[in-house]
């Protein structure tokens, strides 16, 4: 079990494209706390052809929810690891009602709390043109956008200095209408839950990319109990 006193453990909500991974990958770099996307994850086990894999892979492809059991199942442990010390940001867990008390009960009985729950709001015609011009680096996973996130010198990675990048299966625009159906009707109802907890924060997520980092980083400064940047 580790102790993370007084550490940062954070969600980040929002629907396909809001910028959660984008937003989480700065805080894990601002603060070494670490990202945990449970996305990541499920492609990390798709790509390895394991049994979570093989069950995950043609409903992530659907753009529909990978069965909650399953889901809970891998992150269960996930947060006890040595690298979540500081402390943690959840992208993209959990995305249902069951999932959310499976969160809470998992965290009580490590000893540990949330501190604060961040709501990125983007409207629904904004996050298809996001995902459809998403792209990542095939070395290092940095993440882009054809227009609005573009690498600094055009095919090379700003991070590795990489030049091979590649696109997510389910980043297309049928794909991507199925995702944001199911966020309405299975994700949104974990908003209400952890306001009736006190923890819901609301961001701008339409606004650029550094001004929704500021928001953040302001909600972060008001919490009891802030950790000092890296
Ligand atoms: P997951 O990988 O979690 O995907 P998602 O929730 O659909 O979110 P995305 O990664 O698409 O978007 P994001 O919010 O991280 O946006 P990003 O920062 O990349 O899940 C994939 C699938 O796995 C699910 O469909 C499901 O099947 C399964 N799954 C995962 N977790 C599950 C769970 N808990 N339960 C059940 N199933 C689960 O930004 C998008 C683009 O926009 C980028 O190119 C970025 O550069 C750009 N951008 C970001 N912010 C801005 C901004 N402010 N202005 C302009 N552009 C921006």
């Amino acid at each position: 079990m580790v102790d993370t006193g007084g550490g940062l453990n954070l969600i980040l909500l929002g629907p396909p494209g809001a910028g959660k991974g984008t937003q989480a990958k700065r805080l894990e770099a601002y603060y070494g706390i670490a990202q945990i996307s449970t996305g990541d994850m499920l492609r990390a086990e798709v790509a390895a052809g394991s049994p979570i894999g093989r069950k995950a892979k043609a409903i992530m492809e659907a753009g529909e929810l990978v069965p909650d059991d399953v889901i809970i199942t891998m992150l269960a442990g996930r947060i006890a690891r040595p690298d979540c010390a500081r402390g943690f940001i959840l992208d993209g867990f959990p995305r249902t009602v069951p999932q959310a008390e499976a969160l809470d009960a998992m965290l009580a009985e490590q000893g540990l709390t949330l501190s604060a729950v961040i709501e990125l709001r983007v409207d629904d015609a904004a996050l298809v043109e996001r995902i459809a011009g998403r792209f990542t680096c095939a070395s290092c996973g940095a993440g882009y956008h054809d227009v609005f996130q573009p690498p600094r010198v055009a095919g090379r990675c700003d991070v590795c200095g990489g030049g091979e990048f590649t696109r997510r299966a389910d980043d297309n625009r049928e794909t991507v209408a199925a995702r944001l159906a199911a966020y309405h009707r299975q994700t949104a109802p974990i908003l209400p839950y952890y306001a009736a907890q006190g923890r819901l924060h609301r961001v701008d997520g339409m606004a650029g990319i550094d001004e929704v980092t500021a928001a953040v980083e302001r909600i972060l400064a008001g919490l009891s109990r802030p950790l000092a940047k890296n």
